[in-house]
């Protein structure tokens, strides 16, 4: 079984012209839409049983931008489920009004999806406001009762926040309670997969294979004057599993990484 997993986005209708700042980085930006179509020409797509996309699925979390991704991504993805998690770019309720018009929320989105006999579990620790989000005991509970109800199935658990530090691009980890690595500890998911950094990594959370995927929009480059080179980035993952054994191959959709912007962080 093979599956395709990107994250951020970060999609714009217009990305209007800015002179400067962390909004100047879209000024010369390919839109995500474009990335993944030429990506999609590089995988042979019908192999693929779903995508997972890992938050920041919109840069200001506007109605019409969630409207106008949906409508794409739909036709982009035609006939292969893809499932959804929120980031701190999101915006709950009006994801809410377009994803899930039936439910007027403002509440986190966590979802349990069944494919192929697998079971994707969507943990929203995105929290409006916080720009490193956060994992609560509620989550916590909720994941617990969602591990109970695919027991004895394989699963993957999904999030936007991520659980390792990466310093190529330094930003803070979820923090989280005790209890949540030894619920990890406990059910054992078959993988755990990130966004959030922009930068794919690789490794091992409480003994699960864990992994980041690149952005599907840009990526900071540190250069060590405390400057960060923007540069267009798209990378996916693309994932196999078959019966135990798991693997991950990084897939970059865009050659040349163009530069966005540089900035004194
Ligand atoms: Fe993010």
């Amino acid at each position: 079984m093979e599956f395709l997993h990107i994250s951020d986005l970060h999609y714009k209708k217009r990305y209007p012209f800015v002179k400067d700042g962390y909004a100047s980085i879209f000024n010369k930006m390919t839109s995500p839409i474009d990335m993944l179509i030429s990506g999609f020409k590089q995988i042979k797509c019908d192999n693929l049983s779903f995508v997972l996309i890992s938050g920041d699925l919109t840069e200001n979390g506007i109605e019409e931008d969630y409207k106008e991704l949906k409508n794409k991504l739909d036709m982009l993805f035609y006939g292969i489920p893809y499932i959804v998690t929120l980031g701190n770019h999101d915006n709950k309720e009006m994801f809410y009004k377009i994803w899930k018009p039936e439910t007027n929320s403002i509440y986190p989105y966590g979802s349990i999806t069944n494919i192929n006999g697998i079971n994707i579990i969507a943990l929203d620790n995105s929290v409006e406001g916080n720009p490193d989000g956060l994992i609560t005991e509620e989550h916590c509970k909720w994941l617990v009762r969602g591990f109970e109800y695919t027991k004895g199935t394989k699963s993957i658990l999904m999030m936007h926040h991520p659980l390792i530090f990466d310093r190529i691009t330094p930003v803070p980890v979820v923090q989280y309670p005790n209890e949540f690595p030894q619920i990890i500890k406990k059910y054992l998911p078959s993988m755990i997969l990130c966004g959030h950094t922009h930068n794919e990594l690789y490794g091992s959370f409480e003994g699960v294979l864990y992994a980041t995927a690149g952005s599907m929009s840009f990526k900071g480059f540190q250069k060590g004057n405390g400057e960060v080179c923007f540069r267009e980035y798209a990378s996916a993952n693309l994932c196999k599993m078959e019966g135990n054994l798991i693997s991950i191959e990084e897939i970059t959709f865009t050659e040349y990484k163009k530069v966005l912007a540089n900035m004194q962080l």
